[in-house]
């Protein structure tokens, strides 16, 4: 696509002429047909991208790369402390076994616009699971491994998924944890049955396979036959990425095909500044959407080798971990999140491991999923000695919104803010009231609609959740969640989410469902989960509950359960480790709970009493029940503006 000398000029053509704009970009990958159109407005203002578009996007990351004579470059390096394991696939090497996986699945009648939930740890066959499902034109739903039974039920049920995929066992830090008994007990919990189970048995202790249903899925390969790939429509949907809303049914994002591959392949140059041939590594997992984004489809997608590390930033075996890795793999990009950062800080506050390792080959290092504390930002400054580039996106968006656009044009760099608008996003500040805020003040951050390719057309199977959920409350704009301010350069400054969603070591969580599973206690009469502020993992959730009269039950003894009861519904990945019991919960006069003041108040922050609290003595009794317990106390301020 054209070259744009500066961020303020491609900025202001994707907005000006978006649709000239995205035909460019389009033009750089290869279409089975090309879109001659560059989208389509809906009723509800967002646009369907490039409609008379038809590719598929396991081609354009393998079989494209191969035909134009990167067979012999490598494609995927897996990188497995946990399992001593370290090997990789070329891209022709990648292409076919992608290509007989398909087949697997193929033989088991899965086809265009068919469900397949993927439920597996970090290991090459997961990658190989989502292209092959893409090669078919199905839709794959990836469920993240550390999620408990519950969770992934709910999304079986929600996906009806023909396959799951899914393994033996994972690998954290030095426990095996069994896959096979957790999807057995999801498909317990499932009204919705898949007709075919296939496993992944990795070395060691086999899991038991269920006749009729279940199948070992390395054996299903050798018996297979390469399939080839299917050319879809641009709007036919690649994935259903689940993420917690607000309530305890968590939202089915839906990713598009075409614009999805448009706007990653732009970003891979624009935002992440990357050559073809050159190693991306996103220290995430392909549970989430920064692993499909930029562990799949990024990296693939712009004939880069991409890295999946089965492992932690600490624990394997060190703080060194990162640094080895990078060195090992001449890793030019790393992109993870700021919490990943902060367990290396803390168990090596000076950067002694960075001396044992040659990193000079290292180019810049992106962080997100939370908010970058600027102690973190400087350290990884200080000690790597590359650009640290802060970048705020969510699945939703399914690529940066706001970051510093690298392959452009590097701006300098303002602690505490995510930088500028990427190309094609129109962000805007918003009061109440839905009127545009001035400088520097804090509101709703919204993006003007039409949103430009990559972003969810809707929800799964529940369009009416889509527009109630992003775009009733500000007409014309689709409503992000957090909150925010801009300055007078249009740098972006994200405060935090505004709704009941939180972000535990950069896992996004409700709180909102905790609080609907632990009122099912026969013991809760009320309670409330916050996010409370925490030096690692950035937030982790209280929950503060209030026990049936009458019932008598040791206090201890119930918070026990409630936390093991969070454990078992949503998983470990939630880190609930903290149920307070308190006499009555903060409320205003009609009757609304006041989470944010528990917040400010657990944060040790400053807050003002709100006029319609029915009794502040609460805030008291519940500052005490914490002080009691040393629970809360903000790590750092939270609020940046100066
Ligand atoms: N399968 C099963 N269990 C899992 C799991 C998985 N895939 N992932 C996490 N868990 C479990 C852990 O074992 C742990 O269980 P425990 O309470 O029994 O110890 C719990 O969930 C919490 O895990 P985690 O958040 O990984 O905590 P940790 O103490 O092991 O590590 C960090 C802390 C900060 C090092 C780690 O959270 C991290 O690397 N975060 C980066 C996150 C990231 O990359 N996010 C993606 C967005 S870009
Ligand atoms: P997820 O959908 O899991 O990627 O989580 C998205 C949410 O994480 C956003 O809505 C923000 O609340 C938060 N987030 C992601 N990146 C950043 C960032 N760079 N700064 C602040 N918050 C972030």
């Amino acid at each position: 696509m054209k070259k744009y000398s500066t961020y303020a000029r491609a900025h202001a053509a994707s907005l000006a002429d978006p649709a000239a704009f995205w035909l460019d970009a389009a033009s750089d990958l290869h279409w089975h047909r090309a879109p001659k159109q560059a989208y389509e407005l809906q009723p509800d203002g967002t646009a369907r991208w490039f409609p008379d578009g038809e590719l598929n996007l396991s081609y354009l990351c393998l079989d494209r790369h191969v035909e134009a004579g990167r067979a012999a470059q490598t494609a995927l390096i897996y990188d497995s402390p946990v399992s001593g394991q370290k090997y990789s696939y070329t891209y022709a090497e990648l292409r076919d076994e992608v290509a007989v996986m398909a087949g697997v699945l193929q033989a088991r009648g899965v086809g265009v616009g068919d469900t397949v939930v993927i439920y597996m740890p970090m290991i090459p066959q997961a990658v190989m699971a989502m292209l092959a499902c893409a090669r078919l034109g199905a839709i794959h739903s990836v469920v993240f491994g550390g999620f408990a039974p519950h969770e992934l039920a709910i999304r079986i049920d929600d996906a009806r998924p023909k396959v799951v995929i899914s393994a033996n066992y994972g690998i954290e830090v030095h426990t095996r944890i069994a896959y096979k008994p957790l999807l057995d007990a999801a498909l317990q919990e499932a009204t919705h049955q898949p007709e075919h189970v296939l496993i992944w048995q990795r070395e060691g202790e086999a899991a038991e396979l269920q006749a009729g249903r279940d199948a070992d899925l390395a054996q299903c390969m050798r018996q297979a036959k390469p399939v080839g790939y299917v050319p879809v429509a641009s709007n036919h949907p690649l994935y259903i990425l689940y993420t917690s809303g607000t309530t305890g049914k968590p939202k089915g994002i839906v990713r598009d095909s075409g614009g999805y591959a448009v706007a990653l392949h732009y970003s891979m140059q624009s935002v992440y500044n990357m050559q073809p041939g050159e190693v991306f590594w996103a220290a995430s997992d392909v549970g989430w959407v920064v692993g499909h984004s930029y562990i799949v489809y990024g990296p693939l997608l712009y004939g880069c080798a991409t890295l999946l590390y089965e492992g932690k930033p600490v624990k394997t075996p060190d703080a060194g971990a990162f640094w080895r890795v990078i060195a090992e793999h001449k890793v030019e990009t790393l992109f993870t999140a700021p919490t990943a950062i902060r367990a290396i800080k803390k168990e090596d506050p000076d950067g002694k491991e960075l001396a044992h390792y040659d990193l000079s080959g290292l180019r810049a290092l992106y962080l997100a999923g939370e908010r970058c504390d600027p102690n973190t930002l400087h350290w990884a400054q200080e000690h790597l000695q590359v650009p640290v580039v802060d970048h705020w996106w969510q699945t939703e968006s399914g690529w940066p919104m706001v970051a510093n656009p690298m392959g452009i044009e590097a701006l300098y760099v303002k602690p505490g803010s995510a930088s500028v608008p990427v190309p094609g996003y129109d962000i805007r500040i918003l009061g109440e009231d839905g009127h545009a805020l001035i400088a520097g003040q804090e509101g709703f951050v919204a993006v003007k609609l039409p949103l430009p390719p990559g972003c969810l057309p809707t929800l799964w199977n529940d369009h009416t959740r889509f527009i109630e959920s992003y775009l009733s409350t500000f007409p014309g704009y689709y409503l992000t969640g957090d909150g925010g301010y801009m300055d007078e350069e249009n740098y972006v400054y994200i405060m935090g989410r505004v709704d009941d969603v939180i972000n535990v070591s950069g896992h996004r969580l409700s709180t909102g469902e905790m609080e609907g599973l632990l009122a099912e206690h026969p013991a809760v009469a009320e309670v409330a989960v916050i996010g409370i502020a925490d030096s690692l993992r950035g937030q982790v959730p209280l929950g503060l509950v209030v026990a049936k009269d009458g019932y008598h039950m040791d206090a201890l003894q119930l918070e026990k359960e409630l936390v093991a009861l969070i454990r078992e519904k949503i998983g470990a990945v939630a880190v609930f480790k903290n149920a307070v019991l308190v006499k009555r919960l903060p409320k205003t006069r009609s009757g609304k709970i006041l989470r944010k003041t528990m917040r400010l108040l657990a944060d040790g922050q400053h807050y003002s009493l709100p006029s319609t609290i029915d009794d502040p003595a609460i805030l008291t009794e519940i500052h005490d029940a914490l002080a009691a317990r040393k629970i809360g106390q903000a790590f750092e301020p939270h609020h940046l503006i100066p």
